[in-house]
């Protein structure tokens, strides 16, 4: 074998050791590149170190393994019970959407008294009163009381929110007067039953009339009135007691109630804002 070699020419000798040491440091860096992206940890400073290369061997030998989880065991042997979430009843779509009425008024909650504004103040001396509606509805009234001016039509608010408990005093003295609740709630609704309670209806009157006539039949002759007919739809009011009304209440012209916010719509139309499509029925 080195006579061959020394047969050789001069040149070749030279070259041919030249690549065999050249091939040699190639494999070698390659080898070392790809031990080190197997261990990124290991310093290169101390890869002769001879405990490093054991370990590395040691992790060469078993690249995959991982400690031993513990498999899943029955409830009894867990430190708390398994919490599972409670699958919610699907409730069922009522068949109607019942109201329960009294003497033919419906229910309603008072509203909050912080939600209402100042509309106006009524009459004078010991009956001067101020009255108050819901703030949406307040400012609509306002601005429908500014158009009516404008048209020489004099619109006067006489009685907006009012409490459950100023509602049961109005009642009692309808009852004395009447004679019975029946009767009394043609005109008076019982307390809990009127619009009122909701800051969004109001009474109102012509201010043309004398005060006498406020809140009677009179109102239904005046230019207020008939100016509400044609009005008061573009500002969201309307007549809650028509005359012949299905509730069974008294014709009230001067009754009405504001429809213009979401809120609003809920109290008067609750079928119109239910989830359900079930039809309204009122019990009497
Ligand atoms: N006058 C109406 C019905 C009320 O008392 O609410
Ligand atoms: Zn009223």
């Amino acid at each position: 074998m080195m006579k061959q070699f020394y047969r050789l020419p001069r040149w070749l000798r030279i070259v041919l050791p030249a690549i065999f040491v050249s091939l040699c440091v190639g494999i070698n860096a390659v080898a070392f590149t790809e031990m080190m992206t197997l261990f990124p940890q290991i310093n290169p400073s101390q890869i002769f170190n001879q405990t490093i290369l054991e370990q590395a061997e040691a992790k060469l030998a078993s690249p995959t393994k991982l400690p031993v989880l513990p498999t899943a065991t029955a409830s009894s042997t867990l430190p708390f019970e398994p919490v599972s979430e409670p699958v919610p009843e699907p409730v069922p779509e009522p068949d109607t959407l019942t109201i329960e009425a009294k003497y033919g008024h419906l229910p309603y909650a008072e509203g909050n008294a912080i939600a209402m504004e100042r509309i106006a103040s009524y009459a004078e001396g010991d009956t001067q009163r101020y009255e108050m509606l819901h703030s949406d509805a307040a400012a609509a009234l306002l601005d429908m009381v500014a158009a009516a001016r404008v048209d020489g039509v004099w619109l006067v608010p006489t009685s907006g929110f009012r409490t459950i408990a100023e509602q049961r005093t109005l009642f009692n003295a309808q009852m004395a007067t009447k004679g019975s609740p029946e009767a009394a709630a043609l005109t008076s609704a019982p307390p809990g039953y009127s619009e009122h309670h909701t800051g969004y209806a109001v009474d109102l009157t012509d201010g043309t009339l004398p005060q006498a006539e406020d809140v009677s039949p009179a109102f239904a002759e005046s230019f207020a009135y008939e100016w509400l007919l044609a009005n008061a739809d573009r500002f969201d009011f309307e007549l809650s007691f028509a005359d012949n009304n299905s509730q069974g209440i008294a014709y009230e012209p001067w009754h009405w109630r504001y429809i213009g916010s979401a809120a609003a719509k809920a109290l008067f139309r609750p079928q119109s804002s239910a989830q359900s499509s079930a039809p309204l029925t009122i019990q009497p």
